[in-house]
């Protein structure tokens, strides 16, 4: 269990998730880099968040847009360099700002060093830190195919749970794990604050001899390659060494579960301080039932703080998959995600209600997810318009488009091409100039919510005194200390009639009628304090 009886700073923040690539280009190569952010800083400052997760932004030939790491110890050249990293630590904190980086422990990229090394000479001792064999098995890459790919210049194959050009790392071998504890320190050294681990729980701590099983129809089950014996010590080993070395350091991990009873286990004071609770975050379509019933069950069945979210790099908006592009659904998601028990991760884009952006062809798309299911469709003989259909399924350029600072071409993100969306329509897009100084706005709407949620500490701290559902109106009571908050927000299509009661304080709304009679809109909030406390 995670005590919660002294706060740590993450309890308190709220984090905004930065695509590198995608936020703010600063020289017109089209691509988003470090000095780009470092100029938004003072426009992240004013939204009011107070952490920044940025994606990897490491030397990297981007087969998987970063996620493929070729030194751990440098920043890549579209992204800038070490001094323009060191120079964004700094303006970050000089604004009360924390930040948290990407580390992938998974997996390397094979232009990595340790990779080349391993397969230019069979002898060196970094063959042993992957996993090569003189014939596959069975296991399946999780972005489709084989999970084994033969070594361009020998015999043999090497095991990778992403793309080819991702091969993974032996957890088993001691020299890994002092390697990868040296990245940390060096990047601990620089002033980070925490970290987000990728894929945490696919280290592979017990080998890759084992076969997945599958279900009826003969789809893969991944009953093998994660969460394998030996994970926890493995990623207890990780932690320990960080908080030894840095106490205050967060980390949250990526958990490749949607269901909370597999993620529960990942979080406690040896392991991770938080996961990404995905049973509620990348739920596929709005059912307030569900929704409550996971939020209940976090808070039953969790014993750390949750973490709320609905929108990542991995997955489609919120603002498509769950409000059907509905600006005031959106409102109310905003109100869930700001004012629900957990530690709230926002990601870029979505404070203006960005939707998703739709490749129109194959060529548009940059994601190696959908080129990969592209490519074995037509494998299978399947027509170009169908393999666009499933690589379409899978793509995951959909959150990926550059920020949408205006209205101009590219939006202001740069003066030449985009690094994707070249034909993505800006002109009738949602736009940070068009709603910084409208108080009706989403934009307007993020920014209070962030702000009450920075000065409440009921918000941040306190448990559910009440937790309910009634038809459509979720209710719930957050209490820290002397302060007792109400918040209602209505995710019912109707109108929902309440009787008002005097002695609330109204901290904030969106859709309220008081008086004769006391209602919400469809999507209204209401957020109440009771007057005896001091916020
Ligand atoms: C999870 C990351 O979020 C995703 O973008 C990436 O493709 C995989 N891990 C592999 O590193
Ligand atoms: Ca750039």
């Amino acid at each position: 269990m995670v005590s919660e009886t002294k706060h740590k700073w993450w309890q308190e923040t709220v984090f905004y998730e930065i695509y590198m690539a995608s936020f703010q280009d600063s020289n017109g190569d089209g691509i988003g880099d470090f000095r780009g952010l470092t100029d938004r800083l003072d426009y992240l400052q004013d939204l009011g968040v107070n952490g920044l997760w940025i994606t990897p932004f490491y030397p990297s030939p981007k087969v998987d847009n970063g996620y493929d790491v070729a030194d751990y110890f440098n920043v890549d050249p579209d992204f800038g360099n070490l001094s323009d990293f060191d120079n964004f630590i700094e303006q970050a904190h000089a604004r009360n700002i924390k930040v948290i980086i990407d580390v992938v422990l998974n997996h390397v990229s094979t232009e990595h060093l340790w990779f080349k090394q391993a397969v230019s000479d069979r002898k060196s001792k970094y063959r042993d830190y992957f996993f090569f064999q003189d014939e596959p098995n069975g296991r399946e890459s999780f972005f489709g195919g084989s999970a084994w790919q033969k070594e361009a210049d020998g015999p043999q194959v090497y095991y990778h749970k992403f793309a080819p050009e991702q091969a993974d790392l032996n957890w088993q071998n001691k020299a890994v794990r002092e390697d990868m504890q040296a990245v940390l320190k060096f990047w601990l050294d620089r002033g980070v604050d925490g970290f987000r681990f990728d894929v945490i729980n696919f280290l592979s701590c017990n080998g890759v001899g084992e076969e997945n099983s599958s279900d009826v129809s003969g789809k893969q089950i991944h009953s093998h390659d994660i969460d394998q014996p030996g994970i926890f010590e493995c990623i207890s080993e990780i932690c320990t060494f960080v908080r030894d070395y840095s106490k205050d350091c967060f980390l949250v991990g990526e958990v490749g579960h949607e269901e909370l009873s597999k993620l529960v286990p990942y979080q406690s004071d040896d392991l991770l301080d938080v996961v990404f609770n995905f049973n509620l975050g990348s739920i596929a379509s709005f059912d307030i039932g569900n929704v409550h019933e996971q939020l209940v069950a976090m808070e039953d069945r969790q014993g750390g703080l949750p973490t709320i979210f609905f929108n990542s790099h991995d997955m489609p908006r919120s603002m498509s998959r769950l409000c059907q592009n509905n600006a005031a659904h959106a409102a109310a998601l905003a109100a869930l995600t700001l004012t629900a028990r957990g530690v709230s991760f926002l990601y870029f884009g979505e404070e203006i209600g960005l939707a998703d952006f739709i490749p129109e062809n194959i060529h548009e798309m940059r994601d190696v997810q959908a080129i990969n299911h592209y490519q074995l469709a037509l494998d299978e003989g399947k027509t170009k318009s169908q393999a666009y259909g499933r690589a379409l399924k899978e793509c995951r350029d959909k959150s990926r488009l550059y920020m949408q600072w205006n209205s101009h071409k590219f939006s202001g993100f740069s003066s030449s091409i985009p690094w994707i969306g070249e034909g993505a329509p800006n002109s009738n897009m949602p736009n940070v100039e068009a709603q910084i100084n409208d108080p009706d706005s989403l934009l307007h709407w993020y920014k209070m919510l962030i702000a009450l949620r920075r000065e409440c500490p009921a918000l941040n701290l306190g448990r559910y005194d009440v937790l309910s559902l009634d038809k459509g109106l979720l209710t719930f009571v957050r209490r820290w200390q002397n302060q007792i908050l109400h918040i209602m927000i209505n995710f019912c299509d109707v109108k929902y009639a309440f009787n008002h009661n005097p002695s609330h304080e109204v901290l904030a709304s969106k859709g309220l009628n008081l008086g004769e009679p006391d209602f919400l809109l469809p999507f209204g909030t209401l957020i109440t304090r009771e007057v005896q406390d001091v916020c």
